[in-house]
């Protein structure tokens, strides 16, 4: 027969996630340890994994726990735990999930690919179907080339008014978006992302100036709102295109539901030659609004990418890579 102690542990009110638990319960470094690892590779608190039942094996020996809510008096609940040692237990449960067949179909972290090839990966792992998504960047729509549209509600729209498809509503700004408040379940979000004053590095690759010379095509609203806002001077070269994502995240969680999804895509640039790595940028400003970053994939380009003239030498790692962050509202 195995013995059995009683014991409490923690979850009290200085230790609330019971990781000072070895201070309630008696146990020997090494269980202890083997807990702690658990907890680690699992993300789950030690009390946590206690209160799983699922024993904490050391070498032939087992501690099996069980645990029980002692009545409080509106103090911090503390439970007894009862472990038995000895080597006749009940099966053991670990903590490793059954089941499951192995694969490397999985959606990676980096792709040398196109952005046609990467998008869905991202709806099947964030956005499931049946959900209302929209894109206020439209552009050509190379993102949904390889999507299902019939499995989604999409909204699709652009800030140009010219040359757009039919099914893309024109002239939309995404500082100012036709959606309700909280209506949508994700959002699509990939503008212009280089600014080249006066070179030819970015020509016809996402060239900012380009899509805002003499601010032609912005809402009209927003341009006399940002005008106000900065009294008459609007940031300039890799700050606005900074603006341009700030604002936008900003009408993002108006329009998105609680825990809604946004699709980001951004690249760093070098601008005044300085490294200004836009997607950490980006991260640390949204984070204030209330987004929590939930991944990062990166995709890499095909082709090499070269400067038209390198005057004097080279400085910074010429960038060929991209970002798609992906982002849910709230926590
Ligand atoms: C890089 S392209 C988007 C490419 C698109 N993702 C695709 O798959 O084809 C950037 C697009 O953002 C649009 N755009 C630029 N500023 C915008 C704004 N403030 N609001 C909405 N769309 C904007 C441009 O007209 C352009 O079509």
């Amino acid at each position: 027969m195995s013995k059995t102690t009683n014991k409490t542990y923690g979850r009290t009110p200085d230790d609330p996630d019971g990781s000072r638990i070895s201070m309630h319960i008696r146990m020997r470094p090494s269980v202890k340890s083997r807990l702690k690892t658990l907890a680690e590779e699992t993300g789950r608190t030690m009390i946590e994994i206690l209160e799983s039942g699922v024993a904490v094996q050391e070498d032939q020996q087992e501690f099996n726990m069980v645990s029980r809510v002692n009545g409080t008096n509106g103090a911090a609940p503390r439970r007894t735990v009862r472990y038995a040692h000895g080597k006749n237990l009940k099966a053991k449960k670990t903590a490793r999930i059954n089941g499951g067949s192995p694969t490397n179909d999985l959606v990676l972290s980096c792709y040398q690919d196109s952005n046609n090839a990467v998008f869905p990966h991202i709806l099947k792992l964030y956005v499931p179907e049946g959900s209302k998504i929209a894109d206020c960047t439209y552009g050509k729509g190379v993102f949904w080339k390889d999507v299902d549209q019939t499995k989604y509600k999409c909204f699709f729209s652009d800030l140009k008014r010219e040359g757009v498809p039919e099914n893309v509503k024109a002239g939309v700004d995404s500082r100012r978006l036709p959606y309700k408040a909280k209506s949508l379940d994700a959002l699509v979000f990939d503008p212009p992302y280089m600014h080249t004053p006066g070179g030819t590095a970015h020509n016809g690759h996402q060239n900012f100036e380009q899509y805002y010379a003499n601010n032609a095509e912005i809402d009209e609203q927003v341009a006399k709102q940002i005008w106000k806002e900065t009294n008459g001077s609007p940031p300039k070269y890799h700050e606005a295109v900074l603006d341009l994502y700030f604002r936008s995240a900003r009408e993002a969680i108006r329009v998105l539901k609680s825990e809604g999804v946004y699709i980001v895509k951004c690249q760093d640039e070098v601008c005044a030659n300085r490294n200004r790595f836009t997607h950490v940028e980006i991260m640390n400003e949204l984070a204030a609004y209330g987004f929590k970053c939930l991944d990062i994939l990166v995709v890499m380009r095909n082709n090499k990418p070269g400067v038209s003239r390198l005057k004097n030498s080279q400085v910074h790692a010429r960038k060929n890579h991209s970002y798609f962050l992906v982002f849910r509202k709230g926590k």
